[in-house]
This record gives C-alpha cells, structure tokens and sequence, in this order.
C-alpha cells in the first residue's frame, strides 16, 4: 500500500480558499485573518463589495485589520493613511496634498468572491485563476435549512485538517457518543473519480465492494432512537457521496429514501504550518422545524470538538517530528487527496523537491 511521511509539501496557492462567512462582515466591518501565513485585513464597504488587502501597512507595520473605513477607503489607525479599492494610498495626514505620495505606499490586493454565504480568496498567480467551488446544495431555498458553525482555528497542519474531513474510518472510535460506537467499522472499497485537471475528487462507496455492509440506516438504536430519528425526519439511506475541491473543500451527502438529503460540508484554509482555519457548513432538506435546528447545532458543535480535540493532538501536525506513515486501502481517498496536493504543490514550486512520497491508489 502507498506510504508518505510527516513532512508535508509546501501549501499551494493556486486554490480558492474559504477566509469566512458573509455574516462576518457587516457594512463598514474590518476583520483580520492570517491565511497562508499572512495576516490580512477583510473589510465591507458601505455599498456592500467585499475587499480584502495584506494588513501590514507599507509605513511602520501596523496592522490595518485594526483600523476603520473612512467612506471606501481603509484608514491605517497608527497615523492615518488612507488606502482605497486598488490598495493604492491616496492620503497621508502629515504631510500637504500638494506632497508626493511615495508610489511603494501600496497594499496587496486578494482575489475575493462572496458566493453562498461563504467568502473565497485566491491568494495565488492570477493568471491561473479557475471556477470558485459551488453546489446547488448550498444555495439558500424556502425548503432547506442552513447551519454555519463558527469559524475555528484549530493547532493542527492543514493536511491533518483536511484528512479528518475525508476520513470516516475514525468515526466509530473518535465519535462513540455522536455517530454511535456501533457505526460500522469495515470500510468498503472506494470508488474514486478525479477530475480531468486534477483539482478535485467524486466519492462513494464502491457497489461491488465485498467489504462492509452499505449503510442504509443513518440512525441504529432502540425504540428511542428511532422515535428521535422520526422526529429529526431522519430516514433509511439511499445513497452517500462526497468530492473534494482543492484548497480544501470536503463536500459530504447523504441521499434519503423519502427524498430529503442533507449536505456537511467541512472547509479547512491553512492559517500557518501548524493552524487551520475550520468551517462547518450543514445543509438539510428533512426536518424542517426548530427542535431539528436545535439539534443540528449540537449535532455539529460537538462533532466538530471532537474531531478538533484529537486532531490537534496529533504528533505528526508538529514539522519536527519528522516520521514515515503507514497507509491501508481504507485510506484510499485520503491518499488520493495527498495525491492531487503534492502534485499541486510541486507545478507550483517548480519541481522542487518535497519529502511527501505518495504512490497513487490505484491497484491497491
Ligand atoms: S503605520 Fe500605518 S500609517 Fe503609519
Ligand atoms: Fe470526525
């Protein structure tokens, strides 16, 4: 079976990354977020159009996440220079107008999208800018109900992040109190689809798979569990799916016989080497009353603590433990995801050398 080590390839860039939610940022509104390393500093103008720009101002360093809008432009809040849509700075208090501006007084501007509640950047080589991730899933509609779990940083490494998010293997021994100690272990056979540009993989249990029974009930217990199950409109399964979209996208649905669905969608941005920003989005067609957002919230809330909490403890999240791994065919999507990154990573840094070994899963 395919082996990698510890030590993870440089990030890419080139990927559309979520940096938060719409509701984040209200008119007026300046956030900070480090992504990739970088702090930068979000911001609403009063129109509404989102803008994002590095936050160190070029004069002292200061960080512009900490100022305010002044009309459209960004005002530094050490001494007052004021940036506008383009990042260029077109006030400096201390001195005349009748002065020069000096023309390094400018800030670097991201590539940002809002779409779907969600906040997307490109902090890459604009000349390789490609779709922003979608799924009709994911559009607000009368007949679905939405759940944004806020954002967390988690003190792990995006890779361990993101192959938590794929992973259901972990499920029966990471969540005994959520998912149920009982949820099957046997994990079948995958198959895997990977798009033609190699951005991206489709999921799914592999039909003819002679490990492991399909799922077909996404709540088993007693009388009582069943009585809640009917409660959250939670029925037998028809299917289960899932696709990944590199930066780090993890889309998960699960197909319902009486023809409700829901979507959970988990999004990991890296913040540094060893901090990555969470963002849990849950859809759903069943259940459309509030004990069901009730429990959805603490469905997710708590799911989501426990993936943090052993996620964050793994050694391998710290780059000077440096070790080999060990991978069985139930990794298959994880290797695969380990697989599109690292070739990723490689066009990025021009075929520079990267400890991460992975040798597809195909034949596995
Ligand atoms: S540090 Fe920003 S204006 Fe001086
Ligand atoms: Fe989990």
């Amino acid at each position: 079976m395919a082996s990698s080590s510890t030590e993870n390839p440089p990030i890419i860039r080139n990927a559309w990354y979520v940096a938060g939610y719409s509701t984040e940022l209200k008119p007026n509104a300046v956030l900070g977020r480090k992504l990739l390393g970088t702090k930068y500093a979000l911001f609403r103008r009063p129109g509404g159009a989102l803008g994002m720009v590095r936050a160190a101002c070029p004069h002292r360093g200061s960080d512009l996440s900490r100022g305010r809008l002044v009309g459209d432009c960004l005002r530094c809040p050490m001494h007052g220079w004021e940036f506008d849509a383009d990042g260029r700075c077109t006030k400096v208090p201390s001195q005349p107008d009748t002065q020069k501006i000096p023309p390094g007084a400018r800030l670097e501007v991201a590539e940002i999208r809002e779409q779907q509640g969600l906040i997307w950047v490109w902090l890459g080589d604009k000349a390789e800018l490609c779709p922003v991730p979608a799924h009709d899933e994911w559009n607000p509609s009368p007949g679905r109900r939405c759940y944004f779990e806020a954002p967390r940083l988690w003190k792990c490494s995006f890779v361990n992040a993101v192959e938590n998010a794929i992973d259901t293997t972990h499920i029966p021994f990471m969540h005994p109190a959520t998912l149920g100690a009982g949820s099957r272990a046997l994990y079948p056979r995958q198959e895997i689809i990977v798009d033609e540009d190699g951005r991206g993989f489709a999921g799914r249990d592999a039909p003819e798979s002679p490990w492991g029974e399909r799922r077909e009930a996404a709540l088993e217990g007693g009388p009582l569990i069943q009585l809640l199950g009917r409660l959250l409109g939670v029925g037998p399964i028809e299917s289960e799916q899932y696709r990944f979209d590199l930066g780090g996208s993890l889309f998960y649905k699960v197909q319902y016989a009486n023809g409700t669905w829901e979507v959970l969608v988990a999004h990991s941005t890296p913040a540094s080497d060893t901090e990555t920003w969470f963002f849990g989005v849950s859809v759903r067609t069943r259940g459309l009353h509030f004990l069901a957002d009730v429990f959805q919230r603490w469905f997710a809330r708590t799911l989501v603590d426990e993936d943090e909490d052993e996620v964050s403890a793994m050694l391998s999240n710290d780059p000077r433990e440096s070790f080999p791994l060990v991978s069985v065919v139930g990794d298959e999507p994880l290797l695969t995801f380990r697989r599109l990154w690292e070739r990723q990573s490689r066009k990025e840094h021009h075929g520079g050398r990267s400890g991460f070994r992975v040798v597809g899963t195909g034949g596995v």
